[in-house]
């Protein structure tokens, strides 16, 4: 333990404690709006609500859009008289359930509130595409989820080795994974890039092998306490979000929730928070419990005072925020491939790669609708560009898959802008190569015993997903509702520095 922690136990307890009995419960008694403020009412903040409010603790949740959900939206598409509500945000549940074997609480969600699915197929119902058109590499597609278990088992070596992490780029090429054709990279991207929302270059070796691709450990492996291989897409016309939604009206009543309310400037001390919201009204608590994606905490788009502790800023702005855009189009008539998806390879790596089909028995038949996926760069990329220009640069790539017909003018056309997005900048996290299992803890770790943190980033098995977020909310509200009901806390501990296990020796 640190000198600091130390300090913490030998005096800061006590005199927590006899503050807690004094002063501060007659003080807080007095003015504060709740115990804790759940500031966010995506699925790691309304879980976490669920948790307070089975632990009888009081909570308000304040959330800046009108409903609840956080990244869960969906929007009505398509020409008038042929619209579906399609999904600009999540879409599936990754990784079910195996029979006798763990679930997915967000599956159980999803069976308790009706949500319709339909189980998608992303390994044999693909077709493959390069800009000569039709071509079929579904060889080197085979292969490409062979190199990635090949590295997922390479990661598991450095693990239990105690080896530094590495980047997947590494990683890949240490098992021999190098890809030289753009039909390759493609298959690599679809592996690799499609779920990790990162290049490998950018993506740890260790981390992406937990949560990436369709043989990643934790979500779909059940030998490693995964929950199973089905990627569960919803097709319900009230949306996705209905599942946490349904969930919340459950238990909270409407005085407990706080929506229309952007939170500008947070003040905290070992004694409670004071939250300020745009346009100027002040909220007091306890405790506050911070859900708001590491996007938006790295770009200041809220105020702390005092500053966030040198190790949590270090932390913050050492995940990565990633990127993963949908870009929808529909057509008169469906001119396009009969699998659910398609892969297309392109010379440029990225380069509006992965094709989903709603125009399939399985989803919307006779919708029209077919939407292609790009992440990372490539999604800021487009996002700096109008939408004019994006629609032409993607009709163009449909034209060279499909060089026999005339691609017609789509009848309607959306994509959204996550990164420029203030109330989340970027779709999710995705865990860099120089990011270690100290900063992790420290993304977090409590500061002040009275800013708690919980999002789909704090996981370490499920970062990126709904069911991170979720096991995140209920994890830290747990652990929050044993210190207000203890009057006292264990904090979930920081790490003072990252440090090298070797120095450098210059
Ligand atoms: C395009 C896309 C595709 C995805 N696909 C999948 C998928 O298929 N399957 C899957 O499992 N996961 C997927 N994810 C990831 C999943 O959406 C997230 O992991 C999860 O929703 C995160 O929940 P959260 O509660 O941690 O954060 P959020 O949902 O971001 O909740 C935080 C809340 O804080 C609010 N907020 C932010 N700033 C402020 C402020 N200043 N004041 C007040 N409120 C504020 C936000 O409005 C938001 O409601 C996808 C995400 C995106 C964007
Ligand atoms: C939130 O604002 C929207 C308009 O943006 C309004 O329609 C809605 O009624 C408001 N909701 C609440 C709870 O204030
Ligand atoms: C995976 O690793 C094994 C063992 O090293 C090797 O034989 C196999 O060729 C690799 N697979 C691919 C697709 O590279
Ligand atoms: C992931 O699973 C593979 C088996 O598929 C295992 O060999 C490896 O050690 C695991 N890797 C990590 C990082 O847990
Ligand atoms: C904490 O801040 C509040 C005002 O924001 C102040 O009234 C209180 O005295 C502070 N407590 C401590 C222990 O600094
Ligand atoms: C496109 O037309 C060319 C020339 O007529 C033909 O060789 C090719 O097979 C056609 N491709 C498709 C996908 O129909």
């Amino acid at each position: 333990m640190r000198p600091h922690s130390w300090l913490y136990v030998a005096l800061f307890l006590p005199l927590a404690l006899a503050m807690t009995v004094d002063r501060q419960l007659e003080e807080r008694a007095t003015r504060k709006d709740a115990t804790v403020l759940i500031l966010g009412g995506g699925v790691a903040g309304v879980i976490a609500a669920r948790t307070f409010h089975e632990q009888g603790i009081d909570f308000k949740i304040v959330e800046a859009l009108p409903q609840l959900g956080g990244r869960m939206q969906s929007f009505p598409f398509g020409a008038e008289g042929n619209q579906r509500v399609l999904e600009l945000g999540p879409n599936w549940v990754q990784g079910t359930e195996t029979p006798g074997g763990p679930e997915n609480p967000i599956w159980g969600l999803v069976k308790k509130h009706g949500v319709k699915t339909q189980d998608n197929d992303w390994t044999s119902s693909i077709t493959t595409y390069d800009f000569t058109g039709e071509v079929n590499y579904l060889d080197l597609f085979d292969a490409s989820i062979d190199q990635f278990t090949n590295l997922t088992i390479a990661a598991g070596e450095r693990v239990s080795g105690n080896l530094v992490d590495l980047s997947s780029r590494s990683g890949y090429s240490l098992v021999s994974a190098k890809p030289k054709t753009p039909q390759a990279a493609a298959c690599e991207y679809y592996q690799l890039d499609w779920e990790t929302a990162g290049s490998p270059e950018v993506s740890s070796m260790i981390a992406t092998s937990w949560v990436a691709s369709i043989a990643d450990n934790f979500t779909y492996d059940p030998d490693f306490g995964g929950f199973g291989d089905d990627n569960a897409m919803s097709i319900d016309q009230r949306g996705f979000h209905t599942f946490i939604q349904a969930e919340a009206d459950t238990f909270m009543k409407s005085s407990q929730l706080l929506l229309n309310s952007t939170v500008s400037n947070i003040q905290y001390n070992t004694s409670g928070v004071q939250v300020t919201l745009v346009g100027g009204k002040k909220l007091t608590a306890d405790y506050a419990l911070v859900t708001f994606s590491v996007g938006v905490l790295q770009n200041d788009d809220v105020v702390w005072e005092p500053e966030l502790p040198d190790w949590k800023q270090e932390a913050i702005q050492s995940m990565t925020m990633e990127t993963y855009t949908k870009v929808f189009f529909q057509f008169d008539q469906n001119f396009w491939f009969n699998t659910e998806m398609a892969l297309y390879a392109d010379l440029e790596r990225g380069r509006y790669p992965v094709w989903q089909s709603m125009d399939h028995p399985k989803f919307f038949p006779g919708s029209g609708i077919v939407f292609v996926t790009v992440t990372g760069d490539f999604s800021i990329r487009i996002e700096s560009l109008p939408d004019a220009q994006v629609q032409s640069e993607v009709l163009g790539v449909l034209q060279a898959m499909f060089p026999n017909i005339t691609i017609p003018t789509p009848t309607a056309f959306h994509f959204p802008r996550w990164h420029a997005n203030p109330l989340f900048r970027g779709s999710y996290s995705n865990w860099p190569p120089s990011f270690s299992s100290g900063h992790h803890q420290n993304l977090k770790a409590t500061v002040a015993q009275s800013l708690w943190f919980a999002e789909e980033a704090t996981s370490q098995k499920y970062f990126g997903f709904l069911q991170g977020a979720y096991f995140e909310g209920n994890e830290v509200a747990s652990a929050m509702a044993k210190c207000i009901q203890n009057k006292g806390c264990v904090e979930l501990q920081d790490v003072a520095d990252v440090s090298n296990a070797q120095p450098y020796q210059i």
